[in-house]
């Protein structure tokens, strides 16, 4: 069994710590973030489009730092813990937001690359929670911001690991959310519908007749709602009408008649 991860410094400057700013949601995330002025630290693979976004914090004035890591790997918490500590950081916030979706069926999908989303989704935004949670708690400031989806409310035919990640996700987040209550200590789960992002196009999703039909949420609008929404406390956070309407419709339409449909409407083609 591998070692939980140990927790991250408790002393330094305070940070934002935000997965999967490269791109998308993420990015948008950190532009947000960045206004409340403490040290922002994008985390990704991808080091260019993180270093210029980066550079565009640090031109109005927010300080950035960029440390590009393959959070599926299950060194990476470590590594992260290793970095915040070499630039003098604590992490105040974590913004668990990295995630990749696969469109297809079970058997037929790559077997790798469908564990690959249990590494991203579920495990990596867990130990990195186990990480930074402790911290927090004894300083009685900050929180987790998870970035779920309205694939959470549901279970997913045709992007089967996906929706069952992002399931996770939620009842974490929920089951934190309960914990953490009055200890100052904020978690969140935001839930967006499709957002134009290059997700979709990584995914294959425009290949399934309901993402193409879909209205698409801006990715800034998405972030901007998600962070006032983890700067209220709340606990699920709804930030276009799709996911609003999929969280209150969902659990009262019986699974005998929503399964089929998703599993036609999420056919690849
Ligand atoms: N777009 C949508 O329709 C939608 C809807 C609901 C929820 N979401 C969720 O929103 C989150 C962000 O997605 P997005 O739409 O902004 O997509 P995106 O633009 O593809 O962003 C995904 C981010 O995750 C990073 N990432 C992927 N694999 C990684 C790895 N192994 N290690 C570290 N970082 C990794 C990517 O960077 P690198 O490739 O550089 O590593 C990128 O920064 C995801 O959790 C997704 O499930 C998206």
């Amino acid at each position: 069994m591998t070692k939980p991860p140990a927790s991250w410094p408790a002393a330094g400057r305070p940070a934002i710590v935000v997965t999967g700013a490269s791109s998308g949601i993420g990015a948008e995330l950190a532009r947000v973030a960045a206004r409340e002025g403490l040290d922002l630290v994008l985390v990704a693979r991808s080091a260019p489009p993180m270093q210029a976004l980066a550079a565009e914090l640090r031109a109005g004035g927010m300080p950035a730092h960029v440390v590009p890591l393959d959070l599926a790997s299950p060194t990476a918490p470590a590594a992260l813990g290793a970095a915040l500590a070499a630039r003098g950081l604590h992490c105040e916030v974590l913004v668990n937001n990295a995630g990749y979706a696969l469109l297809g069926p079970f058997a037929g999908l790559d077997a790798a690359a469908q564990l690959g989303i249990v590494d991203l989704n579920l495990r990596a935004a867990t130990a990195l929670a186990l990480a930074a949670l402790p911290g927090m708690l004894a300083r009685g400031r900050g929180g987790v911001l998870n970035v779920g989806s309205t694939a959470g409310f549901l279970p997913g035919p045709n992007m089967a690991v996906y929706y069952a990640s992002k399931a996770y996700l939620r009842s974490l987040s929920e089951a934190l959310w309960a914990e953490a209550r009055g200890s100052g200590v904020a978690i969140s789960c935001l839930c967006p519908g499709p957002v134009r992002t290059p997700f979709l196009a990584r995914a294959g999703i425009g290949r399934a007749r309901l993402f193409r039909l879909l209205p698409k949420a801006a990715a800034r609008q998405v972030a901007e709602r998600g962070w006032r929404g983890f700067r209220r406390g709340r606990r699920i956070i709804l930030p276009d009408p799709l996911s609003w309407l999929t969280a209150r419709a969902v659990p009262l339409l019986p699974r005998a008649l929503l399964l089929p449909l998703v599993r036609r409407w999420q056919r690849p083609r």
